[in-house]
Order: structure tokens, then sequence, then C-alpha cells
């Protein structure tokens, strides 16, 4: 791979992605500025991961708001591979996918995927991945869904109410379209090889269009759903996609939840917070103060500006002064940093008490098999 280059797909992304480039390689289309108006024509509200590019691709998005101009109501669907704790990158299109279905009113499926986690890790038993399922079933409860219009489905217990959806689509799913999308061989486990189908049975869960908020690296599951839906009689799902949240030790890449020193659990407490910001979270500052003082600091490459921008500070006045002055160089990388570190342990302690709540409201919130 040349520096250049990058790679994004499910089970792996590398290299400085470049967002325009890969949104022709996918075949997705930029959000453009008059589909941002629509929207807020339509929610009466902005959000700032939509202002700010962090979501920024989609796939017939405008299709989703003619009908619902109509009066037609869609539902939102999306999901998780439980193959580890949940981490604060893996908070972004939850957290987008809640003001949806707050502005438009509608119903929202959250898949827990224990079966692909488990086919897709060789160092994790399916109790594993369940108890992972439980573990970020609690993070996305917490975000403040109501079980009234929001259920969980969690493959291997919900299995009854999918499969017969997942055989429709299976059957229109030859080996060569999935092995040409995901780079199967004759080695991958066909667990692996039919698991598509699984993700894409929540689409057709309810008879309604549905929209999908996701990660862009989850997009060639719905491309092949997508080219299935019109061959079993269904409309094809809508996509909204967000940008690979960096990983605290470099832009480039998702925050993985494999690495331990480049992620912030949900459940870790303020001291770690701190101190794994402290250490590892990439700077674009200079290397001493002189220096950073006469030059100033990058802020398109440093992590915690980055993830103030993502995230953790959804107010454009005070994002542009802190953008500002570290640019400047007035503010150094350790007075960014401590700012992040409140930002996000403010927002922890409050989750951290919902997510203890959630023990007790879960069971409102899982699918009941019909
Ligand atoms: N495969 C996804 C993951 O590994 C989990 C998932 C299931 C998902 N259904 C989804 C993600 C719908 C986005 C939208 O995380």
């Amino acid at each position: 791979m040349s520096t250049e280059d990058f790679i994004v797909t499910p089970c792996h992304d590398e290299g400085n992605i470049d967002y325009d480039k890969l949104t022709k390689r996918f075949g997705t289309e930029r959000i453009s500025s008059e589909l941002l108006d629509r929207i807020k024509k339509n929610t009466g509200e902005d959000h700032f991961m939509l202002r700010r590019g962090v979501f920024f691709s989609h796939r017939e998005m405008n299709r989703i708001l003619e009908d619902y101009e109509k009066g037609k109501k869609f539902f939102l669907y999306t999901g998780r591979g439980p193959s580890g704790h949940t981490h604060i990158g893996h908070l972004v299109p939850w957290v987008f996918a809640k003001w949806l279905q707050e502005k438009f009113d509608v119903n929202m499926y959250f898949q827990l995927t224990d079966d692909e986690k488990f086919y897709a890790k060789s160092n994790l038993t399916l109790e594993d991945t369940k108890k992972f399922a439980y573990e970020n079933a609690l993070d996305f409860i917490a975000l403040g869904f109501k079980p009234e219009n929001t259920k969980i489905i969690i493959n291997t217990r919900n299995i009854q109410t999918l499969y017969p959806i997942a055989a429709q689509v299976a059957k229109k799913v030859n080996f060569s379209n999935t092995k040409g999308v995901f780079g199967f061989t004759n080695e991958t486990n066909i667990g692996m090889i039919f698991y598509t189908s699984l993700q894409s049975a929540p689409c057709f869960i309810e008879d309604k269009p549905v929209l999908i908020p996701l990660g862009v690296d989850q997009d060639p599951h719905f491309r092949i759903t997508r080219d299935v839906a019109p061959k079993i009689g269904k409309q094809k799902p809508a996509l909204i996609h967000n940008i690979m949240i960096p990983g605290l030790e470099g832009p480039g890449g998702k925050m993985s939840a494999s690495s331990e020193n480049g992620t912030i659990y949900t459940t870790d407490a303020p001291d770690v917070v701190k101190k794994k910001i402290n250490k590892y979270a990439f700077s674009g500052g200079q290397p001493d103060i002189e220096q950073h003082r006469k030059i100033g600091g990058n802020p398109d490459v440093d992590v915690s500006y980055q993830y103030l921008r993502i995230f953790f500070e959804p107010d454009d006045n005070k994002l542009k002064s802190i953008h500002d002055d570290y640019k400047s160089g007035k503010m150094l990388t350790g007075e960014l940093k401590g700012i992040l570190i409140e930002k996000i342990n403010e927002f922890l302690e409050v989750h951290q008490e919902k997510r203890e709540k959630a023990k007790d409201q879960i069971d409102q919130f899982l699918y009941e098999n019909k």
C-alpha cells in the first residue's frame, strides 16, 4: 500500500482516508448543502455532526425525505458487532440516530451481531460475544432511547424472526458476489459467508422504508442488500454514513476496541481517561513550547481537537476559539488535552449512571419473537 492510499472494509481500515475518493470508490453521494437544508427543514434544527461533515455521505436519503414530506414514515436501523466493550467512537452513530428518531418520531431497531463476531474473531467464544452484546446494549440504552419505539435485536436470540427474512436474501446472493465485496477465500468459514443476509434482515422487519445511520466501513454489507432488495420485492435501504473515528494514537484509522491504549471505554474511570489522553492522544503540537508558541499546532491531525469536533464540543463558537488558539500557538497541547479530558469525564459521569439504570430496563428493549 502506498502512503497515498487507504483501505476501508468492515474488517479493516488503514491509511489516511480520503473521503472524496472513498465516496467515488463506494459509489455513494456526498451530503450536499441542498440535502442539509432539506434535513433542516424537516427537523427544524441542524445537527453539528451534519454541519461538520462527521456524517458526510449517503445513499438515497432524498427518497426518505421525499416520502416523509408526503406523510410516509420510515424506520431507523443500526447495529454493533459485540467484539468488546463499547468505546466512545461507537457512540457517534447511535447519538445521531437518537437525534433522527426524536426529530422524525420513528421506530428504531438496534442489531447486536453476537454470531458475526463469533465467526470473525478466533479468540472469542459465543458466550463472550453474548456477554459483550449485553454490555453494549447497556450503552445504547443509556443514550436515552425509549422502549416504546426502540427494539434491540440480538442475532442468536432473535434468529426465529430473522431467519425467514435472511433466507429470502441468502437465496439471491451468490458466493462470487460476497467474495468480490469482502475478499473471502476458500479458507473463510461459511458462517461469515452467510452472515450478510443476517445483517440485511432488519432492513425488512417492517414494511416501510428504512434509513440506516452507520460507519462508512459497514457500507459493503448494504451494497449487497440494496442489490437484493428489488429481487425479493422490497425497497432498498437508504444509508447515511459517518467518517471513521480516529484512535487515540493517530489519525487515519478507526478507534479499535482491540487496542487497549488507543481506546477510551464508556466504563473508564476519570483518572484512566486522564492518563490515556495525556499519554496516548496523538498531538498536532510542536516538540517544545518555544516552537509551539512560534509555529502553532495543527488541529487537523490533533486527535484531542478532532474528538471535540466530532463529539464533545457541539458549540461552534467554543470550538472555533479552541481551533484558533491552538493553531496560533496561544493554546498548548496540554491545555487542549485538559479541555477534552474534562468534557469526556463530564459526559461519562452521566453516562455511567444511566448505564447502571439500563440494567433494569434492558428487558423492555429486547425484541420479542412473534
Ligand atoms: N457488522 C456491524 C459491526 O461489526 C454490526 C451491525 C449489524 C451494523 N447491523 C448493522 C452496523 C447495521 C451498522 C448498521 O459493527
